[in-house]
């Protein structure tokens, strides 16, 4: 399978951020893994726009599970599509957090996102309470689940364990424990969607920087990354796609 390096921008950056995007596409033509940026949305026609023809895919950072209708302030699926995404974030910790999304809703949104031709990034991931209380596994199975379409196929889902801890604080789990919840999610995985699951692409998210992607690519079941931070600055996404290439 083709790995995945995909960065989310989460509520940063204006039009002069894209210059980054230029930077990265001029650095890296044609990678040997796909590349994937999830701006805010007020960026992403223009993102695209910019990606159009390159190694580069651009996606949304959530959806609304309906079509279109009443419900201001939202985006459905298709209008993604319309502005060029291919992918779209669903149920990340801090929508799931900010927003109380449940699996149940997260679930409508990606069958939403598949039915509008989305590839569908599902995430999922444990507080650090949860993993002191040994619910790792538990919690991340019933999320899996929950809000996994029975649909999915390797065409249309990646999934993204993002541990909540880990996020935006220069902590990561220990190689062995991301080896443990990645070996758990490929085969629940399976579980719910059958022999699809060994091609679907498993992300580790969480602290991801050009210093620790060598050492996360390097683990089994590890196809790719989900970047934070260190996706805003070219350079630094730049590096975590060498290192994913050459994993
Ligand atoms: P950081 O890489 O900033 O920790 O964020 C990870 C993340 O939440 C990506 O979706």
């Amino acid at each position: 399978m083709k790995k995945l390096a995909a960065g989310n921008w989460k509520m940063n950056g204006n039009r002069a951020a894209l210059a980054e995007v230029t930077a990265l596409l001029a650095a890296h033509p044609a990678p040997a893994c796909d590349m994937l940026l999830c701006p805010p949305t007020t960026l992403l026609a223009e993102m695209a726009a910019l990606a159009a023809g390159s190694a580069l895919h651009v996606g949304g950072q959530d959806c609304h599970p309906n079509a279109s209708g009443a419900h201001t302030g939202d985006i459905s699926a298709a209008m993604l599509v319309d502005a060029g995404a291919s992918h779209v974030i669903l149920g990340h910790s801090e929508r799931r957090a900010d927003h109380g999304e449940t699996d149940a809703l997260v679930l409508a949104k990606a069958e939403a996102a598949i039915a509008a031709g989305l590839i569908a990034v599902v995430c999922l991931g444990e507080t650090e309470a949860q993993r002191d209380a040994d619910e790792t596994l538990a919690v991340i199975g019933a999320q899996l689940d929950g809000s996994v379409p029975h649909n999915a196929t390797a065409a249309n889902l990646v999934l993204a364990y993002e541990p909540v801890w880990a996020i935006g604080t220069g902590r990561t789990p220990t190689l062995e424990q991301i080896a443990e919840v990645h070996a758990f999610l490929r085969t629940r995985l399976t579980g719910r969607i059958g022999t699809a699951a060994a091609g679907v692409r498993l992300l580790y998210g969480g602290s991801v920087k050009p210093s620790n992607a060598a050492e996360i690519f390097a683990v089994s079941d590890v196809d790719g990354a989900l970047v934070g931070g260190a996706s805003l600055k070219a350079a630094d996404f730049g590096a975590i796609v060498s290192a994913l290439a050459a994993a």
